[in-house]
């Protein structure tokens, strides 16, 4: 990261406009010039990136300014609400990160000013709708932009496209509307610059997939599949565990399947949207929900605590992975069982989580198309070795999720570890490592198994 984020100030004024002009050139905004910096009579968030400036420019001050963004503060119907007015990245340093720091140093200071979302209006320049994807915004309405005149070609037959001119004035020469967005057909056919307007919506209290309720109401068409749960079950039977608790319990299935199976089920989940899915079924009335994070499990009342589809992999830091792994050991009785599935980073999975391999399409429950991806934003390695070999990365990866009504894109980090690291740290936690599974019929994790399936018994009293 080459670039410093700070306060705008006065002095960057020159290097403001030029880098604000400058990254607006390539955008459907070229014409949007402003020939001084942006001054909100409300409260406002007024960021910029620089860096020292090369040799040779004029403007004052000892740093260039190669991104801004302003994020205005008001209030509607008694609610704080946050807009971004304007978002620019200089031509020469994009792709380099510095929209999304400076986005997230914005949203650190509002953080405590209550703000249930911040929004920002755009047009369909694609640079620009895929970042906002990209950082959690979806579109949330639209309108057209409808420019006569100008410099772009007019398209209009009719010279003055039906409108008059005050009296005494000449014919009018440029105009710019508002249009609906509903059948921009004939606007287009007529206007030569038509933008649509987008409204995008960044929830600031939904920061996960499985807390928007509208992903969370898919969760079961998109994962059909009951390998793991079927697995689970069995093993539940075989350790002879009367008290479950399945920890990042989602939509439940899993719980409300095993208090059939005549268990006593606790259903631990800390997304909200999730558990409401999950007390919705038929035969969650069995089940014990609890909203909430490890930290919130009694003492010593279970026989067996399960984490699955990959619940463990949530768990990024070691710090987070070793706080979770003691209130798990806490909340197990002595001797009971703890039973997980942790994806092989040797077998490196998110290398075919790409756009192409993962699309799927499938109808939604309430009409029209549901399509989802995934798309790979980085692999960040952990630094330092356990037995001797590299420990496993931190993926992150986007989830878009098309829905009739608007685009979802919500980022996850998933943390593979290896069977070493896995062994070690449990180890550690004072469980002691059973067996380890390298797939769903039960066989034993070879080097290059697609899963580890891990059963550990909580030694001590
Ligand atoms: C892929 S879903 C799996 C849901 C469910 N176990 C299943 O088998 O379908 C991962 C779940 O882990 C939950 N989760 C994420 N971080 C967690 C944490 N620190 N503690 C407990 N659950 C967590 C998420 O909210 C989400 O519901």
């Amino acid at each position: 990261m080459g670039f410093t984020i700070r306060d705008a100030a006065d002095l960057d004024e020159p290097s403001w406009l030029r880098c604000r002009a400058l990254s607006f050139l390539g955008s459907s905004y070229y014409d949007d010039v402003k020939t001084g910096r942006t001054r909100f009579e409300a409260e406002a968030v007024q960021l910029i990136a620089v860096v020292p400036k090369p040799a040779g420019m004029t403007t004052p001050g000892d740093q260039e300014v190669v991104g801004i963004l302003d994020v205005e503060l008001w209030e509607q119907d008694g609610h704080p609400v946050a807009t971004i007015d304007t978002v620019a990245v200089h031509p020469d340093h994009q792709r380099e990160g510095i929209a999304g720091a400076l986005l997230d140093e914005a949203l650190a200071r509002l953080r405590d000013h209550g703000l249930s979302w911040i929004d920002a209006w755009t047009r369909e320049d694609a640079v620009a709708t895929s970042w906002y994807a990209a950082h959690g915004f979806v579109v949330d309405q639209t309108y057209l932009h409808v420019y006569l005149g100008g410099d772009e070609q007019r398209a209009d037959p009719h010279g003055d496209a039906g409108f008059e001119a005050p009296f005494g004035l000449g014919a009018p020469v440029k105009g710019f509307f508002h249009g609906p967005d509903e059948d921009p057909g004939p606007w287009r056919e007529r206007f030569a610059r038509v933008h649509q307007a987008r409204r995008y919506l960044r929830r600031l209290d939904i920061t996960s997939w499985p807390e928007d309720p509208r992903l969370a109401a898919l969760y079961d068409l998109e994962n059909p599949g009951t390998w793991d749960h079927d697995y689970f079950r069995a093993l539940a039977h075989r350790v002879g565990a009367r008290a479950v608790t399945d920890v990042g319990c989602g939509t439940g299935t899993l719980a409300i399947g095993l208090a059939r199976d005549g268990h006593e089920v606790l259903g631990l989940e800390p997304a909200p949207a999730s558990l409401d899915v999950a007390r919705a079924k038929p035969g969650a009335d069995a089940v014990t929900w609890v909203h909430g994070y490890a930290d919130a499990l009694p003492g010593g009342t279970a026989d067996l605590v399960v984490m699955t589809a990959h619940v463990a992999q949530y768990f990024l830091t070691d710090e987070d992975w070793a706080d979770a792994l003691v209130h798990l050991h806490r909340h197990l009785r002595p001797g009971g069982h703890l039973a997980f599935d942790s994806r092989n980073p040797a077998v490196r999975d998110w290398e075919r989580w790409t756009p192409e391999a993962t699309r799927t399409a499938y109808p939604h429950p309430e009409g029209g198309q549901v399509t989802a991806w995934v798309e790979v934003a980085r692999v960040e390695d952990v630094t330092g070795e356990t037995d001797g070999e590299p420990r496993g990365p931190v993926v992150t990866h986007t989830g878009h999720t098309v829905l009739p009504t608007a685009h979802l894109a919500y980022p996850e980090s998933l943390r593979f570890r290896t069977r070493a690291e896995l062994e070690q740290t449990l180890t550690r936690a004072g469980f002691e490592v059973l067996d380890v599974a390298g797939s769903w019929d039960g066989s034993p994790a070879t080097a290059d198994s697609p899963e580890h399936i891990v059963l550990a018994r909580r030694l001590g009293r």
